[in-house]
């Protein structure tokens, strides 16, 4: 299983796996439109490990241009990242999001039967489990639908890949569910930087230590939780690239359909984040206390145990670690972009 065709490798979390896996020396190809990623970031791959991955620039629902791709490369393994993952977009553009989401997944699918491509690792996400009965999440909570579109097609997609498992018990199908993915490589060269207002909390936060911002919006305090606000699992971006890289490993057992949580096994909350980021960069964070969002949970994090024990996986950053990272990332961007 040398050949790994990345979709959406040039994004957050693709880029950072891509740069796992050339040090893993696997070889790479990518696949990415560049609708929520920039060209600069194929250089900063290279720059980083000194290799260069093959680059595709097209949309994973261009079948034709896919079927070229597979013929040419015939790639071992996918990991198909591509997606569009705006949950307050999603709400507002539902169609955009099943056609985008569910079209690329039925290409890929299309291709590993045409081709015997029997293996593949899929970018889910913690919002599958709804809103969570009990903490922390395993993976043997039922997947309930989701509070989002988005959420609704990464709950589709993983049910398309287990039917599709059930016909094809060659397939090995590794379906990853991230928690809250967060910082930056610590060159400073790859990283979350989204364009307009970022959605997240920790991209919020980010441009306001930078000054972009002029502080931290808090959604609401008044959640059952230790101070009142938001507790999610804040895994380094790192940690998570690494998830994917064990998870080949897994594929190479022939296991057919796998499932892992991707997390840390903790818990932070909002203003406890802010604290922790304030004492990781000296960087004073201001917030104010706004309403609830809607959609949200109060409480939301993985057990990691079972990725812990298949897959070798734990976690080398903690949290403090990631707000620095981020926080680096997001001070060498203003400097590049300011040049
Ligand atoms: C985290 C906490 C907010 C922004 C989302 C998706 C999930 C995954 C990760 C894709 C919450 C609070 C946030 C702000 C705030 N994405 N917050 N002020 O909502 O847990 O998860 O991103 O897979 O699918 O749902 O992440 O960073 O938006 O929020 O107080 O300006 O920060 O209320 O408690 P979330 P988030």
């Amino acid at each position: 299983m040398k050949k790994v065709l990345v979709t959406g490798g040039l994004g957050f979390i693709g880029s950072h796996t891509v740069v796992n896996l050339i040090e893993e020396k696997y070889d790479v190809v990518i696949i990415d439109n560049l609708f929520n990623s920039k060209l600069e970031v194929l250089d900063r791959i290279e720059q980083i490990t000194g290799v260069r991955p093959k680059f595709y620039q097209f949309d994973v629902q261009n079948i034709s241009k896919l079927d070229e791709v597979f013929k040419n490369e015939k790639p071992d393994v996918i990991i198909h990242f591509a997606g569009y993952k705006a949950v307050g977009e999603s709400c507002k553009k539902p169609l955009m999001y099943y056609k985008n989401n569910l079209e690329s997944s039925f290409a890929l699918i299309e291709m590993m039967e045409k081709y015997n491509c029997k293996n593949i690792v899929f970018s889910s996400s913690a919002t599958v489990y709804g809103i969570p009965k009990k903490v922390p999440l395993t993976e043997e909570d039922p997947v309930q639908s989701s509070t989002s579109p988005y959420g609704e097609t990464k709950v589709m997609i993983e049910r398309i890949l287990e039917d599709e498992s059930k016909v094809h018990p060659e397939f090995n199908i590794c379906l990853l569910r991230y928690f809250n993915p967060i910082g930056a490589h610590k060159s400073g060269l790859l990283g979350e930087d989204p364009n307009g207002i970022p959605n997240n909390l920790l991209p919020y936060i980010n441009k306001v230590a930078v000054g972009k911002l002029d502080c931290v919006h808090v959604f609401g305090n008044d959640y059952p939780t230790v101070d009142g606000t938001g507790v999610r699992d804040y895994i380094h971006v790192c940690d998570l690239a690494k998830g994917h890289v064990l998870s080949l490993n897994k594929l190479k057992e022939n296991p057919g359909l796998c499932i892992y949580n991707l997390g840390t096994g903790k818990g932070t909350s909002v203003l406890e984040i802010i604290k922790l980021y304030e004492e990781a960069t000296g960087v004073k964070i201001p917030y104010v206390i706004d309403p609830r969002r809607d959609g949200d949970v109060a409480i939301n994090y993985a057990s990691n145990e079972k990725a812990k024990k298949e897959l070798g996986f734990n976690c080398d950053f903690d949290v403090k670690q990631a707000c620095l990272d981020g926080y680096n990332y997001q001070v060498a961007e203003e400097k590049r972009t300011k040049k």
